[in-house]
């Protein structure tokens, strides 16, 4: 839980305040907060750049038992993320000095030249994320999150901004829900149990939910969700997730890639990274995120979460290299490759939405292609579109969050790539290049007349390594890009 504040550090008790300061000028209106600054910049070594650090313990007069003074850098290049990474360092320095609580002093908008929401809500982003740690599988916990994290602000703003706070830590919410699921380890997330789990969580949190288990898709006709799911002992599920406001008519639709384990099927992936393709459903959990903080912040537009879940395994039973399948929308799809199985379900899944509900707007999320970790690296995501406005609001959406998209382009003239001797497409492209755009290009064939983008979240959604305001693991990427993106459309 995060909170906003307004106290006297003279009369209230505070273990922990975290002081940003600028290096080129003040940044707090708060007097006492702004002295501590000054007192800050008289010390040597700090400077006020971004990374400095400096405490200063038991200052006079005040109930506060430790300043940890923080550098900010030059006010003009404060942002988001900024305050977001100094948050997630904030609450992480906690963490190591094995505090319980903190209080972050907000720096003011009007001397940052924004709006009081562009400063409170990175902060509240920052620390709330960063404190959230995944230590189900540990016996021994070494680093415990703090318990209380409070933001210093005006007396006015505490009410205020009540609402954007409930907001932000309703996204976060989702946001760690989707990083929790990403990082579970693919023995205990097998379809059944991953589906099992999403339903639970979307009903408690009041969303309508419908899971289609197995039976209910062969019936249907889902035969490329069926086809990848096949050489594994459990079964696809395609879970739907509805939030839909009385009279209102406008719903969007959001697909989100859930294999739990991608071992690349007969076409097995070789050892080196293999063990992380249980992050194959980051779109998925992206998805079920965003839907379940949808249920508390109540925007007024439907969203439908369409997530089909299966594991890409090998066995006696498993589809082969050349097998031709007929999926949901009746267009067959020879299997050039058994690990290309994302495009297959989504495809079921993405004919399945514009048939079912007739969306406003379709977006798919999916770790998709290792060709865009390629193009764009590991934490930018490519965005496709057969529109570009659509296109160009993700791109916005993304320069917000910090959740960074970049434009790539869908070449008519490279479906020509995806042909069959044999079915309507084939899932492999015939050329080694541009396997990003071809993989799109294959999802376009399911959108019919919708207005659609494709977010290939490969790269992004997983990281090896610790940032700011995310451990190792699930990133829960595409939550946050979605929240902003679903208050545009
Ligand atoms: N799940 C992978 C893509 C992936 C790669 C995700 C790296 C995260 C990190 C996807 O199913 C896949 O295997 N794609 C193939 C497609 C190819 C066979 C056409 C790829 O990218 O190599
Ligand atoms: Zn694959
Ligand atoms: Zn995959």
């Amino acid at each position: 839980m995060i909170r906003l504040k307004s106290t006297n550090l003279a009369k209230t008790n505070v273990s922990a305040l975290v002081v940003p300061v600028c290096e080129d000028g003040p940044v707090h209106d708060n007097p006492v907060v702004s002295r501590l600054a000054d007192t800050a910049m008289a010390i040597p070594e700090f400077k006020g750049e971004a990374g400095d650090q400096v405490i200063l313990y038991s200052p006079e007069g005040l109930r506060v038992e430790r300043v940890i003074c923080m550098g900010l850098g030059k006010t003009k290049k404060v942002d988001g993320e900024t305050l977001r990474a100094l948050a997630g360092k904030a609450v992480k320095r906690g963490i190591a000095m094995k505090l319980s609580s903190l209080m972050i002093a907000s720096p003011s908008a009007g001397r940052l030249d924004r709006e009081p929401g562009q400063i409170l809500a990175p902060l509240m982003e920052g620390a709330y994320l960063g404190n959230h740690r995944f230590d189900r599988y540990k016996e021994k916990i070494e680093k415990k999150p703090l318990k209380r994290i409070d933001l210093l602000v005006a007396a006015d703003q505490v009410r205020k901004h009540a609402v954007l706070q409930r907001r932000v830590q309703a996204v976060c919410d989702g946001t760690i829900l989707a990083r929790e699921w990403v990082s579970t380890p693919a023995n205990d997330k097998r379809p059944d149990v991953f589906a099992r789990e999403i339903a639970d969580q979307a009903r408690n949190a009041g969303l309508k939910v419908e899971v289609i288990t197995e039976r209910g898709l062969v019936s249907k006709g889902f035969g490329a969700m069926m086809a990848v799911g096949q050489g594994s002992d459990s079964k696809p599920r395609l879970a739907v997730l509805r939030y839909q406001p009385k009279g209102v008519k406008k719903t969007i639709a959001l697909v989100g890639k859930g294999v739990t384990f991608d071992s690349g099927g007969i076409n097995l992936k070789p050892t080196a990274g293999l063990s992380d393709m249980k992050m194959d459903m980051s779109g998925a959990a992206a998805v079920a995120g965003t839907l379940i903080a949808a249920a508390t912040i109540k925007p007024k537009v439907g969203l439908v979460g369409l997530i089909p879940i299966v594991e890409n395994m090998v066995s006696g039973n498993a589809t082969r290299p050349g097998d031709v399948i007929k999926s949901f929308s009746g267009k067959t799809v020879e299997v050039g490759n058994t690990d290309a199985e994302g495009r297959l379900i989504l495809a079921d899944a993405m004919a399945y939405a514009v048939k079912k509900y007739n969306p406003h707007a379709l977006i798919d999320l999916a770790t998709l292609t290792g060709a865009c970790v390629v193009a764009l690296g590991e934490k930018i995501a490519g965005v496709f579109s057969s529109d570009d406005d659509l296109a160009q609001t993700i791109v916005a959406a993304g320069r917000q969050t910090h959740e960074r998209c970049w434009h790539l382009p869908l070449p008519e003239d490279y479906k020509e790539l995806l042909k069959s001797p044999l079915a309507d497409l084939s899932n492999m492209s015939s050329s080694r290049w541009g396997g990003a755009i071809t993989a799109a290009l294959f999802l376009s064939e399911f959108a019919g007349k919708t207005r659609w983008a494709h977010i290939d979240i490969a790269g992004p959604a997983y990281t090896k390594k610790a940032t700011d305001y995310c451990e190792a693991g699930g990133t829960g990427f595409g939550v946050r890009l979605l929240w902003d993106l679903v208050e545009q459309l």
